[in-house]
C-alpha cells in the first residue's frame, strides 16, 4: 500500500464522524457549555498522574473535537490542539468559542507537527485514547514528540493497550485474532459506526480504515531511542470506551473494563516520560 493512501482514507472517515461525536451523549459536548467546571472523564481519569499543569504550555496532538483539550485548559495550562481533520477541528474551534476558551487549534498530520508548531515549543505533550493506532511508526511518533518537547518538557499518554488491539469478539467469546507488535501493513477495515452512541440515524460513507498495533516496548524503545527518559508506566484494567461489547460495563467515570476477572485484561496504560537531549 502506499502510505499516504492511509491518511486520505483515515481524515475522510474522521471528518463523518466528527459531528456524530459531537452530538453523542458520551463525548458530554452540552455539558462543558452548561458547566464551566466540567472535565472530559479521561482528563479526571488522569488527573492523579498528570498533576498540576497550570501555566504550562502545553500541546495536545491528535486531539479530535477537542473535549480533553478543553479541559486541560480549564486546569490552566496553555493549549495548542493539533489533528488532521478539518471537521473535527471546526467542532473544537465552536466548543472553544461557545465555552470563551482561548486554545490554538491547528490542521495538520502527525508526523508534520514539528514544522507546523515548532522545535522544542512546548512543556507538555499529552496525547492517547485512541491516537497510535492511526500512526504507522511509533519510532517516529517519539521522534516528533521529543521534537516538540523543550530539554525538560515531559510526554504525558494513556493509550489503549496493544493487548486490546488483539482481540475481538465473535460467537466463541473474546478470541486473538490481531497482531501485538507493529507491522509493516495495517489492518483495514470497513465498518460503519464508531464507539460511541449514536443517534443511529447518521449515514457513513467514508466506512474504510487503516490502523496499526504497536507493542508497549515498541512505545518505550521509540521514546528511549529518542532522548527521552521513562519517569512511569502504568497498567490500568479500564479503558474509557466500550473495546469488547457484550463484556464490559461502565463505572461512574465511564471507564470500561471486563464484567467477569477484569484483572485479566490491561485495557490501556499511562507512560509518561521527560526529554533529556536531543537525538539528531
Ligand atoms: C480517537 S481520537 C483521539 C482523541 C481523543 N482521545 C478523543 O477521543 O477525543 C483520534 C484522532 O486522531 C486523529 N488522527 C488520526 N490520524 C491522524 C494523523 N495521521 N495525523 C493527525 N491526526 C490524526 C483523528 O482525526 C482523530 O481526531
Amino acid at each position: 500500500m502506499i502510505v499516504n493512501d492511509y491518511v486520505a482514507a483515515n481524515r475522510a472517515n474522521w471528518d463523518e464522524r466528527a459531528p456524530m461525536h459531537v452530538a453523542s451523549p458520551d463525548y458530554q459536548v452540552e455539558r462543558f457549555v452548561s458547566d464551566p467546571e466540567h472535565l472530559s472523564g479521561v482528563v479526571r481519569f488522569d488527573m492523579p498522574r498528570l498533576g498540576p499543569v497550570d501555566g504550562l504550555r502545553a500541546v495536545h496532538l491528535q486531539c479530535h473535537i477537542g473535549t480533553d483539550t478543553l479541559s486541560l485548559a480549564r486546569l490552566g495550562a496553555r493549549m495548542t490542539g493539533l489533528d488532521f481533520s478539518a471537521a473535527s477541528l471546526e467542532q473544537a474551534r465552536r466548543l472553544a468559542e461557545r465555552t470563551g476558551t482561548d486554545i490554538d487549534f491547528r490542521e495538520a498530520e502527525l508526523y508534520d507537527a514539528v514544522d507546523v508548531l515548532g522545535a522544542e515549543s512546548f512543556d507538555l505533550v499529552y496525547t492517547g485514547i485512541g491516537a497510535l493506532y492511526w500512526l504507522p511508526d511509533v519510532a517516529r511518533w517519539a521522534r516528533v514528540v521529543a521534537g516538540l518537547l523543550r530539554p525538560g518538557g515531559r510526554l504525558f499518554i494513556r493509550e489503549n493497550h496493544p493487548i486490546l488491539e488483539t482481540l475481538d469478539v465473535h460467537e466463541s467469546g473474546i478470541g486473538l485474532y490481531y497482531p501485538y507488535f507493529e507491522q509493516p501493513e495495517p489492518l483495514r477495515w470497513d465498518e460503519p459506526g464508531t464507539y460511541v452512541q449514536t443517534d443511529g440515524r447518521s449515514v457513513q460513507k467514508a466506512t474504510v480504515t487503516y490502523g496499526w498495533s504497536h507493542g508497549v516496548s515498541e512505545t518505550i524503545t521509540g521514546l528511549l531511542d529518542a532522548g527521552m527518559r521513562l519517569t512511569q508506566f502504568v497498567e490500568h484494567d479500564s479503558a474509557p470506551w466500550n473495546a469488547l461489547p457484550g463484556h464490559m460495563v461502565a463505572d461512574d467515570m465511564g471507564e470500561w473494563r471486563l464484567r467477569e476477572k477484569p484483572e485479566r485484561l490491561a485495557a490501556s496504560f499511562t507512560i509518561q516520560a521527560v526529554k533529556t537531549h536531543s537525538v539528531e
